[in-house]
């Protein structure tokens, strides 16, 4: 310890360094069961421990947490990541308590994903951070398969694209389709949203020059462009981390039934799971603001698709897409 009496803790926590707060659901534990993290509340623009670490959670403090109307309570973590961590390990209870409100639920859902397509974006040739993507998708297809959290979860999408929000709701309409037609084993669904998270992961081996140019691709950048798909391939096939729908859907999702897509003119061989997500990619990018392009509503995205992309997309299809997204609250 130094002159000034104080750890080196309380002198980072002093300098902005130390550990921060950070937001989780109020109602995350359960009664009888022993609390992993000290709790705070944040009282009058001040942090106030209300639990501390190892104490039982009681029936009494979710009963005062009620009488105060209060939905979050606060944990310190050192880094943001480290946050976003916690929340992921704790997915699967988040969305499955049933005393934390949807809203909140669908927050938890989404900040999480991006957090982890950022690290796979990041870090595309780790097995870990793919297989996280797994883990992921099991937890968010019984959440999404409710319509009401569906639509709550659509009510968040950005219109701003990003690789991280295009992947998560790609992901979700895909899933959401892909029910609409009557699939239903859960590993079916469950590839289908692992390989839309990572349906562009072969974008990161691809030039930013090209990838952030806010123009028109001339045809050698286009050409580049277009080998993502087999770059999202390879990459995946060097881990065998996801289920090989998963990566039939990132080597084919810019297929199309006419034949006239990329990279193998597959037309009516490729795989309807990859037919599902490429109507997702479509609509998701149709109605986010890109560099080069101003969104559509959803209705204008669904009339193009409809009209001017007939050859591009199975009828049965879209129309289911359009049953899906024709609900959205
Ligand atoms: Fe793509």
């Amino acid at each position: 310890m130094g002159g000034s009496g104080k750890t080196a803790s309380e002198l980072k926590l002093k300098a902005g360094l130390g550990p921060q707060y950070y937001r989780i659901p109020a109602h995350l534990y359960q009664e009888g069961e022993i609390i992993d993290q000290d709790l705070y509340l944040h009282y009058q623009g001040q942090y106030i421990l209300y639990r501390p670490k190892n104490l039982t959670w009681k029936a009494a403090d979710r009963e005062r947490l009620l009488e105060f109307n209060i939905d979050h309570l606060y944990i310190q973590c050192d880094t943001i990541a480290a946050h976003h961590s916690f929340l992921e390990s704790n997915l699967s209870r988040i969305l499955d308590q049933p005393k934390i409100a949807r809203k909140q639920k669908t927050l938890v859902l989404y900040e999480t994903s991006q957090a982890i397509i950022s690290d796979i974006f990041e870090k595309p040739n780790s097995p870990d951070t793919v297989r996280r993507s797994v883990g992921f998708v099991k937890n968010s297809v019984d959440f999404l398969k409710d319509q009401d959290n569906f639509h709550q979860f659509m009510r968040l999408a950005t219109s701003n694209f990003s690789e991280y929000t295009h992947a998560i709701q790609v992901s979700a309409y895909a899933i959401a389709l892909a029910r609409e037609v009557g699939m239903k084993s859960f590993n079916e669904l469950s590839a289908i949203g692992v390989g839309s998270i990572l349906h562009d992961i072969g974008k990161v081996k691809i030039d930013k020059r090209i990838i952030e140019k806010p123009g028109p691709l001339d045809e050698d950048e286009r050409r580049e462009m277009e080998k993502h798909p087999q770059y999202g391939f390879e990459i995946l096939q060097k881990q065998r981390t996801v289920p090989e729908t998963a990566e039939q859907i990132v080597l084919q999702h810019h297929e199309r039934p006419s034949g006239k897509g990329y990279p193998y003119h597959l037309g009516s061989d490729m795989i309807c799971s990859a037919k599902i997500v490429s109507i997702a990619d479509c609509f998701d990018s149709l109605t986010s603001d890109r560099p080069w392009e101003k969104k559509r509503s959803a209705l204008e995205a669904l009339e193009l698709m409809r009209k001017d992309y007939v050859d591009e997309y199975e009828a049965n299809l879209l129309v289911a897409f359009i049953r899906v997204i024709g609900i959205k609250g």
